[in-house]
């Protein structure tokens, strides 16, 4: 959540660099933005409220800069008005700082300093570190050393970007939220997550919690935020182009990653066999087997319940990471947490997985974003290779959680090439239903649909997580109030909703439940529920039908697919902006 991107270096155009950058990190906040950029010897600063895709870089210094910062922001302590949005000044208007998180003792540290004589403009926790900087330059000339002494006054779960004019200097500090140095040939750049700098290095060096970097765009040194001493640091390359993160002619990102997924699940299929007989191994010698995420991610890993139980007869439980706190009472040495992530950087996930380190539990993360701090964090990792997911409502990463753990599940009964050739054929079975036709049914179908404000989605075994995943797809793109059950579930309350002409969506396969959802789909109808029946074969029970190929163990992960496009309609349909959904962010760095 907020986005954070800096650069020091010899281009001439750092606050129109940081612009350019500033959009691919949009999908972190989008409530408000800002910038600032030394020229000549003053700090030039603009922000405001609102989205920043109409911004010209070039109306940000031109060629007369080599040192910028910029912000997106997702609002935490302070409204969203343009005062409050970030970077914020010292009094002597020589240092700005932006950041992620929350500074905990902000309100403390703020009256301390309003009595040394600060003043403070906005009512973020922020802009406390500017002034709190400032106060520690009085007794340094070094503006990292006062940076690290200010760092280790502030509590929480942080990242901090800071520019100083007189020492053209960046410095940034990581406690707890993501930030990542690439490494160019002309100058160092500082950002939350990778698709800000793509375009100009893809060399990485990650500082890890507890580091700060300083740097003058020639060097770069990294410190012990704790107790001063240098760090040394391995440069690494990452394989995600720029062209990956970029939407093309679609006209969004969601509609981009949803068509992505004609060769994402195969990508995520297309794993080392050694590492998946590993990560195997690894479950069937564990002594109780958790899974944890968090939303759509956590659906993943509920899905992941039935394929353990039905491919390999093995019981795992799975909790969302914010309600793990009360499981981990169970965990020994010989557990394992099985923790899945897009991102790789959600705060309740990474807390799961160090309360399981510290129980001396191992960890396999299942994770999208490369050197992400749970991929690096975990004693295993198994990567899904869908590129960058920039729209907040994920779907490439979906389908690549569900591969992945279907996998493992065949691996688990050394039938990992069984479960390959089943996921390889699921996967060309996704590049045939994404034709033109079918999507253009999608759409005539949000048509019928759009002006309806309450949805049901009922499904049993594995598509009981994905009605789920259905609900928050719609729920989060279109505003349509979407809520999912097990098919078994509604006559023990929800039916008591069904009107003449509520839409109910039910996901369906041909397997041993098929019959029991055949009943509950005729319960919705005969109550008057204009039932979409998602599913390989046609029934009477359907009032609209939506073809899905009948892919047996893998049918969630092709029945998830429609109802990812229709989502998409609804949102496009009502007006909505499906790529940034009104109080989200994606990458949720905060608890
Ligand atoms: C919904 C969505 C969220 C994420 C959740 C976890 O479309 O994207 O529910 O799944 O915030 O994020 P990651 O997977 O990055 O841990």
């Amino acid at each position: 959540m907020c986005g954070i991107f800096g650069y020091v270096g010899s281009r001439p155009d750092a606050g129109g660099l940081v612009i350019e950058g500033l959009k691919n990190l949009e999908y972190r906040g989008y409530d408000s933005w800002g910038v600032a950029w030394k020229e000549g010897s003053a700090m030039e600063v603009r922000k405001d409220t609102g989205k920043i895709s109409h911004l010209n870089p070039e109306d940000f210094g031109g060629d007369t800069s080599h040192i910028a910062i910029a912000h997106t922001r997702w609002a935490t302590h302070g409204g969203v008005t343009k005062v409050n949005a970030h970077p914020h000044l010292s009094c002597d208007g020589t240092i700005a700082v932006i950041h992620n998180g929350i500074v905990e003792n902000f309100d403390e540290l703020k009256k301390e300093l309003t009595k040394k004589g600060h003043t403070f403009l906005s009512e973020t926790d922020t802009e406390v570190v500017a002034h709190l900087v400032e106060e520690e330059m009085k007794k340094t000339n070094d503006f990292g050393a006062a940076f690290r002494q200010a760092c280790i006054r502030c509590k929480g779960r942080n990242a901090f970007l800071a520019l100083h004019t007189q020492s053209q200097t960046l410095v940034a500090a990581r406690t707890g939220s993501p930030l990542i140095v690439g490494v160019g040939s002309d100058g160092y750049y500082i950002a939350s997550d990778t698709p800000a700098f793509l375009k100009h290095t893809r060399t990485v060096q990650y500082i890890d919690d507890g580091e700060m970097v300083v740097t003058d765009g020639k060097h770069i040194l990294f410190y012990d935020i704790a107790t001063g001493e240098e760090r040394m640091k391995r440069e690494i390359a990452i394989t995600w182009n720029p062209e990956q993160a970029e939407k093309g002619d679609y006209a969004h990102y969601m509609l981009k990653e949803i068509m992505d997924q004609k060769e994402s699940v195969a990508r995520a299929v297309n794993q080392d066999e050694k590492d998946i007989e590993t990560v195997a191994k690894a479950i069937n010698e564990a002594k109780g087997t958790f899974l944890v995420g968090c939303g759509t991610a956590g659906k993943a890993c509920m899905a992941a319940e039935y394929f353990f139980s039905v491919v390999a007869e093995k019981h795992v439980n799975f909790a969302p990471a914010s309600e793990f706190k009360l499981y981990h009472h169970f965990l020994k040495p010989e557990s394992l947490l099985i923790v899945v992530s897009q991102s790789g950087e959600t705060a309740d996930v990474l807390e799961a997985m160090r309360v399981a380190k510290s129980k001396g539990s191992k960890v396999l993360a299942i994770v999208n974003v490369q050197g992400s701090t749970i991929a690096r964090e975990a004693d295993y990792t198994v990567q899904i290779n869908a590129g960058p997911e920039r729209a907040v409502a994920s779907t490439k990463a979906l389908t690549g959680q569900l591969a992945v753990l279907l996998l493992i599940a065949y691996a688990l009964t050394g039938k990992l090439k069984e479960g390959k050739k089943l996921l390889l054929e699921t996967s060309s079975m996704i590049n045939d239903m994404l034709n033109p036709r079918y999507v253009e049914r999608l759409r005539q179908l949000s048509e019928l649909i759009k002006r309806k404000e309450d949805l049901y989605i009922i499904g049993k075994s594995w598509n009981y997580p994905m009605a789920l995943e259905s609900a928050i797809k719609i729920q989060e793109v279109s505003y349509i109030h979407a809520e999912g059950f097990a098919g078994g579930e509604l006559k023990h309350g929800p039916i008591a909703l069904i009107e003449q002409g509520t839409p109910c969506i039910a996901l369906m396969g041909k397997d041993e439940v098929t019959t029991d959802m055949i009943s509950n789909a005729t319960q919705l109808k005969s109550r008057g529920g204009f039932v979409i029946g998602v599913s390989p074969q046609k029934y009477d029970a359907f009032n609209e039908w939506i073809k899905v190929p009948d892919a047996g163990n893998a049918q969630a992960i092709v029945n998830i697919i429609p109802i990812q496009v229709l989502a998409y309609f609804l949102a496009v349909q009502r007006g909505k902006d499906p790529d940034m959904p009104r109080n989200l962010a994606k990458s949720v760095t905060v608890k």
